[in-house]
């Protein structure tokens, strides 16, 4: 057990580099199933939902391994999980389902878990898949599916991006054509289908909300390096806002990051783009907005946690609206005890600018509000201690580290 010791750090500064998106890295993976030629993929975060899917892929009969910061993955004779417990604690680890039906033509896999944010059903992923030609039942709190896939037309409901990208994964070896219509459009399915293509798949329209898929014999190993993270990159957006700063942030697509952008120009925050990095100053108070989260290219679900902490500190009445789950909201009530005012009213917050937070001791819910609350301390007076953060850990490498080169007063304390 760890906790977050943090003080007041009344402005953030410098540089800070960001890793490989996470949400890239775990479907990219898991697409390691689909071959029995090595692969190598480059600069993996060292982050807990790396290492759990990683596990995953070694019960699964896969050999991964690490060298320095590139892992490789081997699945000579890849086969169902057999520690169902372990599927349990990453959504992610359900991405292996299409990838090993493909490959073997039967795949048995436990529920997935996950942050607790709301329901996260998987039937858009299974109707997907016996689209394609599964036939499948439950088996107890497991999947069971099986049967020699074949091309179809697949509507998608929602664009969920897990669905999207288990559904890429089981049509690359699909017999014949696929065309996924309602697709997500995040910058992850664009680099899966990058990965994909480069093992020798045949995917046409990633990023656009259709893809068309030409069934292939066979995929080969390849080298890859994945896009940087756009979650992490508009985290320390949003904490530079939060705190006065100034801060350049490394290694990042600008175009990911629009939407963030946007609501930060309009609270009041200095912009500057150039091809890889991007500086948010925030130099005047800043004022209110409204968010809406909304699948790519809009504003992330994935950072509505983090701007609703920095609207709280901002002049006037904000509200933000959360549309893609229907409990992430719970880190409000934290919050509250550092002195927010925000009232949450179904699926919107209304949020009260405060002058400022003070420090008290709380816990992260989950992984993207654990680094909201962290921005929260960060901005209060006095001291601030976060428990949980293993949640933290599943998504951000070396989060106070990074934190803590850019000025902030952030420790982390083994609670053994
Ligand atoms: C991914 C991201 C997560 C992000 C989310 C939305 C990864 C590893 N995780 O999660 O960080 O918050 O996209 O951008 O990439 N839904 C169904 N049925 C399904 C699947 C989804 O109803 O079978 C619903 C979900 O309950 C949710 C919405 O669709 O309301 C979006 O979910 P989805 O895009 O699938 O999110 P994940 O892939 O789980």
């Amino acid at each position: 057990m760890a906790t977050y010791l943090i003080r007041h750090t009344p402005r953030l500064s410098g540089e800070v580099e960001v890793s490989t998106a996470k949400n890239a890295v775990l479907p990219i993976l898991a697409a390691g199933l689909l071959t029995e030629d090595p692969l190598i993929i480059k600069e993996v975060p060292r982050i807990t939902d790396v290492e759990t899917l990683v596990s995953i892929l070694r019960d699964c009969g896969a050999e991964v391994n690490r060298s320095g910061a590139d892992l490789s993955v081997c699945a000579l004779q890849p086969q169902s999980p057999q520690n169902e417990e372990r599927m349990r604690k990453l959504r992610a680890s359900i991405l292996i389902l299409g990838p090993i039906l493909a490959r073997t033509g039967s795949a048995c896999v436990g529920l997935p878990g996950g942050c607790a944010i709301g329901q996260r059903p998987i039937d858009l992923h299974l109707k997907g898949l016996q689209a394609l030609g599964a036939q499948g039942h439950p088996l107890g709190g497991m999947r069971q599916l099986s049967g020699r896939l074949t091309g179809a037309r697949i509507y998608l409901d929602l664009p969920s991006v897990g669905a999207t990208e288990n559904l890429m994964m089981a049509a690359v070896l699909a017999q014949g054509n696929t065309v996924i219509e309602n697709a997500a459009k995040e910058p992850h399915i664009v680099d899966l289908a990058n990965f994909l293509n480069s093992m020798g798949a045949d995917i046409r329209g990633a990023g656009t909300d259709t893809i068309k898929i030409r069934g292939v014999e066979h995929m080969h190993g390849c080298n890859y390096s994945i896009i940087p993270d756009q979650i992490e990159a508009g985290t320390y957006m949003v904490a530079a806002a939060a705190t006065d700063g100034n801060v350049l942030i490394k290694n990042v697509i600008p175009k990911h990051l629009e939407s963030i952008s946007a609501k930060l120009l309009e609270i009041g925050c200095e912009i500057e783009e150039s091809d890889d990095a991007v500086r948010v100053v925030a130099s005047k108070p800043l004022t209110h907005t409204h968010v809406k989260t909304l699948p790519y290219p809009g504003f992330p679900t994935d950072m509505q946690p983090q701007i609703t902490v920095t609207l709280g500190l901002s002049k006037g009445t904000s509200i933000v609206t959360e549309s893609i789950f229907e409990n992430r909201f719970k880190y409000v009530d934290e919050l509250t005890r550092m002195g927010a005012n925000i009232k949450v009213e179904g699926n919107t917050a209304i949020i009260d600018g405060v002058p400022g937070y003070t420090g008290a001791s709380i816990s992260a819910p989950d992984l993207r509000a654990g680094a909201a609350l962290v921005i929260a301390a960060l901005a209060a007076e006095g001291i601030t201690t976060i428990d949980d953060i293993k949640y933290i850990e599943r998504g951000y490498e070396d989060f106070h580290l990074k934190l803590a080169s850019l000025g902030a007063q952030i420790d982390k304390i083994s609670t053994e």
